[in-house]
């Protein structure tokens, strides 16, 4: 008999729903095929949740300790037209993240077979990176104030948090993976030509880190030219180890580089492994295409394969991931990446290849 796995299940808003629902239904066709169950725990908390109860969810410690009793939390989106951005994401989302301290947001993205990227001359394999995102500080650590709102006077602070510990966490966890890849390369990230104190700390704690990986190969490199690095030399990259805002802009750069937003899958994990992993699309709400069906599942399907990989179902993950590349090649695929095909169809060829 296969192991059974508690996973909480937060569909969320907009086009969360849609996704979270095609996952289930080829999550129930790869459990007897890899020998392993998944007993879910359905949580309503959304923007539906927070009009009917005035919050996203329960209050915090609550909240938190429902999703501890899981093995791993399976998350589609949060987001709604009629509710402040800013509300949304930190009634739900942030908290959660911070709550359990999900100090990584590991967000792969490659070129598929099948899927025209939409640089000229970049081909299969040119790119294949992993952007490690720093998840509970930095720039969204949520300090920050506003006064004299109102006035012509106004003003707002946001203020960056580093600190050594979320920093380090964060930075051998990046290490332990770049050395697990091929390549063992990483690129760190920084802006620490005009951010003269948190950014240096990020520099100088990673110079110590490093010393303990030797077999994995290093540069560095300010965010900027990061971006100009992504488009013209893609295959030069590998790990991407960024700080929270870097890693969120970069990630939906990569994403778009690699094909299209909704494939981009992502995994927010204590590496210490202390707390369940949250596993979501990179994508929100896109209310422009919500309720319409034709959302690509495909982001939320590797985000599955990531969880069944974190939880020790490696076949299971690899099993779900030749689907999805088999999909991806001979189709059918939706319109974000040129194609016709709306969600239930693309779930219904990956269940089939699931079968062959
Ligand atoms: P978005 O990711 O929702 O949409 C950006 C664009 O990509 C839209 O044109 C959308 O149609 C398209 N897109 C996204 N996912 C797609 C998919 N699976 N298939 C096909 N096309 C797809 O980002 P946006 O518009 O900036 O944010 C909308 C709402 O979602 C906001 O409330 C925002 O705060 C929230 N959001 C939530 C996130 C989360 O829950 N993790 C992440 C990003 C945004
Ligand atoms: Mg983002």
């Amino acid at each position: 008999m296969g192991k059974t796995y508690k996973i909480a299940c937060i569909p969320g808003d907009g086009i969360g729903i849609e996704v979270i629902a095609a996952s289930i239904k080829v999550l129930a066709v790869l459990q007897p095929l890899f020998d392993f169950k998944f007993e879910y725990t359905d949580l309503p908390w959304s923007s539906e949740y927070y009009r009917k109860n005035g919050r996203y969810m329960p209050p915090l410690p609550e909240a938190l300790a429902t999703l501890r009793k899981h093995d791993a939390i399976f998350f589609g989106a949060v987001g709604d037209p009629d509710i402040p951005d800013h509300i949304s994401l930190w009634e739900l989302l942030l908290p959660i993240r911070q709550g359990l301290q999900l100090g990584s947001n590991v967000r792969p993205s490659k070129i598929f077979k099948g899927v025209k990227p939409p640089l000229a001359g970049c081909e299969v394999g040119d790119l294949d990176w992993l952007i490690l995102r720093e998840n509970c500080e930095g720039e969204y650590c949520g300090q920050g104030g506003r006064s004299h709102t109102g006035t012509p006077y106004a003003l707002g602070t946001e203020l960056a948090v580093f600190t050594r510990f979320g920093i380090e966490r964060h930075m051998r966890y990046a290490f332990e993976l770049a050395r697990q890849r091929p390549r063992k390369l990483l690129t760190l990230v920084t802006k620490s030509n005009a951010m003269r104190h948190g950014m240096v700390l990020w520099d100088e704690t990673f110079y110590d880190v490093a010393k303990d990986y030797p077999d994995v190969k290093w540069d560095k490199m300010l965010v900027d030219a990061v971006t100009i690095r992504m488009v013209l030399k893609p295959k030069s990259m590998d790990v991407i180890l960024c700080t929270n805002l870097h890693g969120d802009i970069l990630s939906d750069l990569a994403a778009a580089l690699s094909g299209s937003i909704g494939i981009a899958p992502s995994a927010n994990v204590d590496p210490e492994r202390k707390a369940p992993g949250l596993f979501e699309p990179v994508h929100g709400a896109a209310f422009d295409i919500m309720g319409k069906g034709i959302a690509n599942p495909i982001a939320t399907f590797w985000s599955a394969a990531e969880m069944l990989r974190w939880l020790g179902e490696a076949k299971a993950a690899d099993g779900l991931m030749s689907a999805i590349e088999h999909v991806l090649e001979h189709g059918p695929i939706t319109g974000d990446l040129g194609g016709k095909a709306n969600t239930e169809q693309v779930t219904q060829a990956v269940i089939s290849a699931l079968k062959q």
